[in-house]
């Protein structure tokens, strides 16, 4: 009890002295009016960790009002599966979307419903901060890395075919335009959020031509936000250094294979996808922030699932609404009941049910 009164007047401490140097309008926000978020709770452990993460936000008097929707798959009129046009429309109206893990069924003839969402939403950026959690020892205590993956085509485009048989050709499809958002994104992004280094991360040496063109665009734009410093480094050598030396990143841009791997490996740097948020944005303001784990279809219902990387996403999610306050309030209570380690999940070397995990997170959140 001593230790989470510590753990939580410390936490108080920095909120409050965090807060005094907020510019005025981010303290305005604590005002803010009630928006609209859609809800997409998800399948396996997904309703538990969104039933979770709603309580928080409640008890933290966050200004969310939750659309819940279900996005499993209905046949449309040309007889193919794809996400319910309610879904769809809840999204485009909100423009915000918090969404739960969802199982991909294997062999059921519709892709995967994530890509379809990205898709959808035109979702060009997949940001995901690792931050090392104090109290939960990994192999590494000083890992700070923003990975942002551009989302939408490179290694993705899913344009294949057969040559001849036993010759499949798969293409990477690299183009200015999309090269260029990800990288003024990833910039505009760097500012925002006060960090200082940017590396692209590529293969230009083989893929001279489509690596060339993501470089050529990433030097560019670096060129117009001269405040962050930066740097290219290849794919290989940047594996390398981050398993030796994670401290040595700040934030890593690339095209979408690498985001994909390394953003995963970034995880695992802290301590694995159950610790992890994510944020895929969009044009015109549009967002979905996402927990990156799956179902957990060995644990679903049973009240073991661990929601920190949904709650994170959800914070993430506070962070682009400016609704700055709540987050911070509603991160510190998160971080202090993990480091305090009385209640928390079994993923995370504990005993706790989700349900219990939730309400340590709560009591602390009504302590800040
Ligand atoms: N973003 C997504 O929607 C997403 C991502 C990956 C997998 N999936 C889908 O999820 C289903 C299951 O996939 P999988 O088994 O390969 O991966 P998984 O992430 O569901 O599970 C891997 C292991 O991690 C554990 N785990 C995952 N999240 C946890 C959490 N929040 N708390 C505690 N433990 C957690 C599980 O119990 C399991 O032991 C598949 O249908 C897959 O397609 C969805």
């Amino acid at each position: 009890m001593q230790a989470t009164k510590q753990i939580l007047s410390l936490a108080r401490a920095r909120l409050t002295s965090h807060k005094s140097n907020l510019p005025k309008y981010v303290r305005a926000y604590s005002d803010a009016a009630t928006r609209q978020v859609t809800l997409i709770p998800g399948d396996g452990i997904g309703p538990e960790i969104s039933a979770a993460v709603q309580q928080i936000f409640q008890v933290a008097g966050a200004p969310i009002e939750w659309e819940s929707v279900d996005v499993t798959p209905v046949m449309q009129s040309d007889g193919k599966f794809g996400i319910p046009q309610t879904a769809i429309d809840s999204v485009i109206k909100n423009k915000i979307g918090l969404k739960g893990p969802l199982a991909t069924p294997v062999g059921k003839g519709h892709r995967s419903l994530n890509l379809a969402l990205r898709k959808e939403f035109n979702l060009y950026a997949n940001v995901r901060p690792c931050k090392s959690i104090d109290g939960f020892k990994t192999a590494y205590d000083d890992v700070n890395i923003v990975t942002i993956r551009e989302n939408t085509e490179g290694e993705y485009s899913g344009i294949e075919h057969t040559i001849v048989p036993g010759v499949v050709q798969s293409i990477k499809l690299i183009t200015e335009a999309a090269s260029r958002r990800v990288a003024k994104f990833a910039f505009e992004y760097a500012i925002a959020n006060n960090r200082s280094h940017i590396t692209a991360v590529h293969k230009a040496n083989i893929m001279r031509m489509g690596d060339g063109l993501f470089l050529k665009c990433c030097r560019e734009e670096a060129e117009k936000h001269r405040q962050i410093r930066f740097s290219e480094s290849y794919l290989d050598t940047v594996c390398l250094n981050l398993v030796q030396d994670p401290s040595q990143y700040d934030m890593l841009v690339m095209p979408n294979l690498y985001g994909d791997i390394l953003s995963d490996l970034g995880a695992g740097l802290i301590g694995g996808l159950g610790l992890t948020p994510s944020g895929n944005i969009g044009e015109d303001g549009a967002a979905i922030f996402e927990s990156v784990h799956g179902t957990a279809p060995d644990i679903a219902g049973l009240d073991k699932a661990n929601p920190t990387a949904l709650l994170l996403s959800a914070v993430m999610m506070l962070r682009h609404m400016e609704l700055n306050s709540y987050a911070d309030r509603i991160e510190a209570a998160c971080f202090g009941t993990i480091k305090e380690a009385k209640y928390v999940t079994g993923d995370l070397g504990g005993s706790a049910k989700c349900s219990e995990f939730t309400n340590a997170i709560c009591d602390a959140v009504t302590q800040l």
